[in-house]
């Protein structure tokens, strides 16, 4: 590997943390690499790089890809081709093959050279009371133990040595049957349902619409709304971490789990 583009999607910067982490323990061997969000993708100069791998990063939910990956991918499928693949997803604790996901959709990729679960302190836990909130010393272990695995896996390959986490037909039957299978059609819909804009306490500041990736809410004429397009991000809760406004739109959205809990 000499020059490796990396492509990250990531809701609340976990797997933005993860694929940064990546790409700087490759520079240090010397390895040129250049690495977007999609939100800010350039695709001339990406393809002017001509890497010769791609790193993609997503994050999983209910064992799957976000739609919003996957779309990128569908249109964007060319620069990909005929390139060696490392695939990199972030998780609260367990994907199946989350891993392989992006492989089985990059259809024509060279080799795969290598795929990473990265378990990181999760945002599930704000859409389900059964996740506990991580706090200070537990978010710092598990992040210490996210950070030594990015290393080494990063050395294994500068070392040709391929380990790929979610390969197997075992990981695909946890991954399918275990989640993706009702996730997508149980829980996903309710959750997406659950997104509910309280035109009461929201002030029309608009940042929570600003900083959707999916463009899932308006504000026109001082009316708000909701579009069926959310991919349960959560990213508005980063704008909502660093706002210091306590009376914004950030605060007036929120998930129906998110009310059951109170
Ligand atoms: C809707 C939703 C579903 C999720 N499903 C899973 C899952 O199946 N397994 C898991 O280990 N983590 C799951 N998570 C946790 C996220 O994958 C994890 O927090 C991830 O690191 C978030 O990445 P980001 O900060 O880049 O968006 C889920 C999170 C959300 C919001
Ligand atoms: S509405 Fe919120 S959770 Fe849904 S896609 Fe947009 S930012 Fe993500």
């Amino acid at each position: 590997m000499k020059k490796l583009l990396a492509v990250y999607f990531s809701g609340t910067g976990n797997t933005a943390y993860a694929a940064e982490k990546f790409c700087s323990c490759l520079s240090a061997s010397e390895i040129s690499c250049k690495i977007y969000s999609i939100e800010n993708f350039d695709k001339t100069a990406a393809q002017d790089f001509n890497a010769d791998t791609v790193l993609i990063a997503y994050p999983i939910y209910g064992s799957d890809m976000p739609r919003i990956m996957k779309e990128f991918i569908s249109e964007n499928g060319e620069i990909f081709k005929d390139k060696d693949l490392i695939t990199l997803v972030t998780q609260h604790s367990f994907s199946g093959d989350g891993g392989a996901l992006a492989a089985r959709l990059i259809a024509n990729s060279k080799i795969h050279t290598a795929s990473m679960h990265i378990n990181l302190p999760s945002n599930i836990s704000d859409s389900t009371k059964f996740i506990k909130i991580k706090n200070g010393g537990k978010i710092n272990a598990v992040t210490a133990k996210a950070d030594y695995k990015i290393a080494e896996r990063a050395a294994n390959i500068m070392r040709g040595k391929i380990v790929k986490d979610g390969t197997g037909f075992l990981s695909w039957f946890a991954g399918f049957f275990a989640q993706r299978l009702w996730f997508k059609y149980f829980i996903e819909k309710r959750l997406r349902k659950g997104l509910k804009i309280d035109s009461g306490i929201c002030s029309r500041c608009g940042k929570c619409a600003e900083c959707c990736p999916m463009k899932n809410i308006d504000i026109f004429d001082g009316n708000i709304s909701a579009n069926n397009n959310c991919t349960l991000c959560q990213a508005y809760h980063q704008e909502r971490l660093a706002s210091s406004s306590k009376n914004s739109l950030l605060d007036s959205v929120q998930y129906a789990p998110h009310q059951a809990r109170r």
